[in-house]
């Protein structure tokens, strides 16, 4: 008696849980699709000086090879510090929307894989002073990276969402111009 009449009503509780965690999911899902902001720019990963009179990507840890055959110009352990420009279109010359501020530090041989810490901070137009801080993996073997939106300021206090990164015109040795997509979420 007892044994049959507990299932039931652990079913009925479940339920009841389902019931409340599906209320909780659709309205925090329609609430991020209604807030959603899809920013579009180019950064300049610059480590010649193409952007200006010096770069504005430099390696601060330059570590040396694990193996003789290894020819990659990025090794494993290597650390950059980044200033990168921010452009509307993908010329250098295009309008500066901002800049990109942070480090990365190769974590994979052959230094095709960082672990990126970004701030993209805004200088025009509705969004100019705030900021956003991206925290991402970027295996530079993929056509498209994807990062963590994990806060921001400003503007974009209490933001999260994610950055999409792709290579515009691109070399692991001098850098280049990356495409870049910020989907947010407020
Ligand atoms: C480097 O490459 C050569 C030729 O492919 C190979 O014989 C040698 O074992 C390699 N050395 C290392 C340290 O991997
Ligand atoms: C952006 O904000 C800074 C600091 O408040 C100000 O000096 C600058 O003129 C602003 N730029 C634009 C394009 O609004």
């Amino acid at each position: 008696m007892c044994m049959a009449s507990s299932p039931s009503l652990s079913f009925f509780l479940f339920l009841a849980l389902l019931a409340v965690t599906t209320t909780a999911i659709q309205s925090s899902s329609t609430k991020e699709h209604t807030n959603t902001i899809h920013l579009h720019f180019y950064m300049h990963d610059d480590y010649t000086g193409y952007t200006g009179s010096k770069p504005t990507a430099i390696r601060i840890i330059t570590m040396p090879k694990t193996s003789p055959n290894d020819t990659s110009p990025r090794t494993f352990g290597d650390m950059v510090a980044l200033n990168n420009v921010l452009t509307e279109g993908p010329s250098h010359k295009s309008k500066h929307v901002g800049r990109a501020q942070g480090f990365a530090v190769r974590v994979a041989e052959g230094g095709t894989v960082s672990d990126l810490s970004l701030h993209l901070v805004f200088g025009q137009g509705a969004y100019n002073g705030s900021s956003l801080t991206v925290h991402g993996r970027i295996p530079m073997d993929q056509p498209v990276r994807e990062s963590v939106v994990v806060g921001g300021t400003g503007h974009f206090r209490f933001a999260k969402g994610y950055m999409l990164s792709k290579n515009y015109d691109y070399n692991l040795a001098t850098g280049g111009v990356v495409e870049i997509d910020v989907y947010v979420i407020m």
